[in-house]
């Protein structure tokens, strides 16, 4: 799988271990930084998502302090469904229910080990469709209803 992985400063640390962790995998990964000890998670988070809703990369990861900031800017990009996972369980409900394209994570809340669970809970479990399609498609339908353009 293609994979961009993208943090503010509070996963400077982490966010090489998550990149060697995947390209160890066999995934393909772009590290989209920040390599900067201040960073705007915004920013880091519009990054990831762009790539991801234009269909460069077939997931994306997003790092910051407690995963909320990254998460919330992410989800404003159109086609995003950034779920912030605090555990295996969650990452696996956020594929099966929800058709998350980006993982958000907070780096200040997680063991390294936990953070390597949730990934690949994420990146191996498929979305259930169903009953759940619907769901996912009144959101989409919502983006696309262009209140204000
Ligand atoms: C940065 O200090 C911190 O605010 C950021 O990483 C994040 O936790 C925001 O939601």
């Amino acid at each position: 799988m293609k994979i961009i992985v993208g943090s503010d400063h509070a996963a400077l640390d982490l966010r090489p271990k998550v990149v060697e962790y995947l390209i160890s995998k066999g995934h393909e990964v772009v590290d989209s930084g920040t390599h900067r000890d201040r960073a705007n998670y915004a920013v880091e988070g519009f990054k990831v998502a762009e790539n991801v809703a234009i269909g460069n990369n077939d997931l994306g990861i997003v790092i910051c302090g407690t995963g909320i900031g990254i998460s919330i800017a992410a989800n404003k990009v159109r086609g995003i469904r950034a779920a912030l996972c605090h555990n295996v369980e969650y990452a696996k409900l956020s594929r099966e229910h929800n058709d998350a394209n980006v993982l958000a994570l907070g780096a200040r809340f997680l063991e390294e080990d936990e953070v390597f669970n949730i990934i690949d809970a994420f990146i191996k479990t498929k979305f259930e469709g169903g009953r759940h399609l619907d769901r996912v498609e009144t959101i989409s339908d919502y983006e696309h209803s262009c209140i204000d353009c």
